[in-house]
């Protein structure tokens, strides 16, 4: 961790190690001389958070007047953005004054980097906020992190790659240096002292590291299974990867726990059930609609038992965009059509 002895902050001190990133930090950075408001985007997982955090601890001589970390995951309703960004920076309600305005006061003329940590279950209401911040604090630069974009005018935006996998032949020597070998036997090693990357070893690391796409919480995940299982073992069984990872550390925010439980949190989701909200007051559907699921989420059984939707469309390409086939139950049988719709 960058030292950060002098400046105003409240970034977490990290309890693990972190792993890579060198491009990644040098290129955001690079980005943050250049706008005022970026957005570090991706899948569950993938990095986001420690990614902002590590580099907002790495440009903090550049911010006098403060870094400062606002976690939205336990933000319930949009309402409540402007609320927890008035708390971490320690303003109080004032009776008459809008927290927005309250918000704008304190930052005006100040130099300071606002990270907005996982904003993509209250977007909109993030968008918002940040916009009227941008407008009314000339001096102040946003930093998001989100699974998908905010919108806001003049953002940024960057996708956080996945860890690099190791590239056949599986040598310990080549896999050892992937970042995503490195991340996976370190955790493991920290459940399981004696773990070494040896020949023996490194193809079913390798393996791991390509299965799981290089996304580190899902190595995370599936190194707390070490203890249990010899890598061969957890190798092979990734067939059935929603069943095996799902060891997550309880201080983890309850959606990083297991993997299944992080791909239920994505945007995807979210808006779909949003979208069915929109359709319902728009009086498109009636009765109890049954929606269908895409291929992905029927992949998953228990979201397609809880959920109502299908997302068709990419959430990458055109997050604002879902296709849903609706079907619905007659006596006759089952009517089905498709809707296309912008939530946004
Ligand atoms: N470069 C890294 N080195 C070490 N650990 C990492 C690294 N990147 C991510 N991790 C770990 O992987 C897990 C997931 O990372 P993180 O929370 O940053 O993902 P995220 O993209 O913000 O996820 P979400 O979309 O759920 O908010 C965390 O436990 C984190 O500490
Ligand atoms: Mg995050």
């Amino acid at each position: 961790m960058t030292e950060v002895a002098t400046s105003q902050h409240n970034l977490p001190a990290a309890l693990s190690t972190f792993v890579g990133r060198d491009n990644e930090l040098r290129e955001t950075r690079r980005l943050l001389g250049a706008t005022r408001v970026l957005t570090l985007i991706g899948a569950g997982g993938v990095g986001k958070t420690r990614l902002a955090v590590h580099l907002g601890a790495a440009v903090l001589d550049a911010y006098p007047d403060g870094v400062w970390l606002v976690d939205l995951t336990p933000v319930a309703h949009p309402r409540r953005v402007a609320r927890a960004v008035a708390g971490v920076l320690g303003l109080h309600d004032r009776a008459g004054t809008p927290l927005v305005r309250l918000v704008a006061d304190a930052l005006q003329g100040n130099r300071v980097l606002l990270i907005l940590d996982n904003c993509e279950h209250v977007l909109d209401a993030c968008a918002r906020l940040a916009e009227h911040l941008l407008r009314a604090c000339p001096a102040l630069q946003v930093l998001a992190t989100s699974r998908a974009p905010l919108g806001v005018d003049g953002e940024q935006l960057w996708r956080v790659p996945s860890l690099a996998v190791p590239e056949p032949p599986d040598t310990p020597d080549r896999v050892a240096r992937s970042a995503a070998a490195e991340l996976f036997v370190q955790r493991a090693a920290a459940v399981e002292a004696t773990l070494r990357l040896g020949k023996e070893t490194a193809p079913a690391v390798a393996s791991i590291c390509r299965r799981l796409d290089g996304i580190p919480l899902a190595l995370e995940l599936a190194a707390t299974r070490v203890g249990a299982l010899s890598v061969e073992q957890i190798a092979a069984r990734l067939d059935d990867r929603f069943r095996l990872l799902v060891g997550g550390h309880h201080t983890a925010p309850p959606r990083q726990q297991t993997l299944l439980a992080t791909l239920e949190w994505s945007p995807a989701l979210l808006a779909a059930r949003a979208l069915v909200d929109a359709l319902a007051a728009r009086h498109v559907l009636t009765g109890s609609p049954l929606l269908s699921l895409s291929s992905r989420a029927r992949a998953m059984p228990s979201i397609s038992r809880r959920s109502s939707c299908a997302v068709a469309a990419s959430t990458s390409s055109s997050p604002a965009l879902y296709l849903c086939q609706i079907r619905r139950r007659s006596s006759n049988g089952e009517a089905s059509r498709t809707v296309v719709s912008n939530t946004s």
